[in-house]
């Protein structure tokens, strides 16, 4: 693949550490990925022009099943790997190891500091998530939050599966973006993706995908916070249900305003 000239190249050898311009390499990622309608061929130019790691993290959602399809069978030297709360639904490890025997790839698998969550079972309880709008936030920030940022620690991007129609929140998703918090570039390859595309892309290659997403839960999180919608209701209603709309993320993805990159 030639290299287009309106992207930044990294500075420094293989021996040194990479130096680039994030900001600006992410600005024209952004419109390179836009340009480009084949889900391949953007992880390929993110591969092309992301020097060092570029982590993906799955969830094992419909969205992620998508992207790991693509980079599997692509070959793509990407850190795929995907946060175990421990209060996973257990078709949603079913869906992980049926990933990892039909594409012949493993999956990382991150877990939470068990102190931490000893410490915080202690004192809100087992099910403490439920008490308190506190108390869930300290309950994703130590099983997925902290775990997330220990995954993404040196790498140089981040690849997710966000798209812009699941939620008003998610509405101006980038494809990639420099995240001053993380200091990388986060890169939604099917931002612009709509639920129909999605669904005719897993039928056409014939991608395993979580069987509860038959079942009513198009967004799967852990089992005790996520329920199956009703019909009408918003692609993300069945997630922390109990809690305003305005609020509903658990800060993997939503950064201060600053360094916001979706
Ligand atoms: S969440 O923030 O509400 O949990 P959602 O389930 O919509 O997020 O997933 C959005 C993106 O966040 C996924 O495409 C994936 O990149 C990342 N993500 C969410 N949950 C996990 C997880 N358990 N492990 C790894 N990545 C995850
Ligand atoms: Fe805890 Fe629920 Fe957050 Fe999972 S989604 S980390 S169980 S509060």
């Amino acid at each position: 693949m030639t290299r287009s000239s309106a992207i930044p190249q990294p500075t420094g050898s293989a021996s040194q550490t990479l130096t680039f311009d994030g900001p600006a390499v992410a600005a024209a990622l952004d419109a390179a990925l836009a340009a480009e309608p084949d889900l391949t061929a953007r992880l390929r130019l993110i591969a092309d022009y992301i020097p060092g790691r570029v982590a993906f993290s799955t969830s094992l959602g419909i969205e992620d099943q998508a992207v790991f399809a693509a980079i599997a069978t692509a070959d793509l030297p990407f850190d795929v790997f995907t946060l175990d709360t421990g209060r996973h639904f257990p078709q949603t490890l079913e869906t992980l190891e049926a990933t990892e025997s039909r594409y012949g790839r493993r999956i990382r698998i991150t877990f939470p500091d068990a102190q931490e969550v000893e410490t915080l079972v202690a004192r809100d309880g087992i099910m403490g998530f439920r008490h308190a709008i506190e108390n869930r936030k300290a309950c994703c920030d130590i099983r997925k939050v902290r775990p997330l940022n220990k995954a993404l620690a040196g790498a140089s991007g981040w690849i997710t599966g966000l798209r812009r129609d699941q939620s008003a929140g998610r509405a101006h998703v980038p494809f990639a973006a420099w995240d001053g918090a993380q200091g990388l570039i986060k890169l939604n390859p099917i931002a612009d993706w709509s639920l129909e595309t999605l669904e005719r892309f897993v039928e056409d290659y014939s991608v395993p995908v979580n069987p509860l997403h038959a079942q009513g839960f198009p967004s799967i999180g852990c089992q005790p916070c996520t329920r199956a919608i009703r019909p009408g209701e918003d692609i993300r209603a069945g997630r922390w249900w109990w809690e305003n709309e305005d609020g509903k993320e658990c800060g993997l993805h939503n950064r201060p305003k600053k360094d916001a990159a979706a």
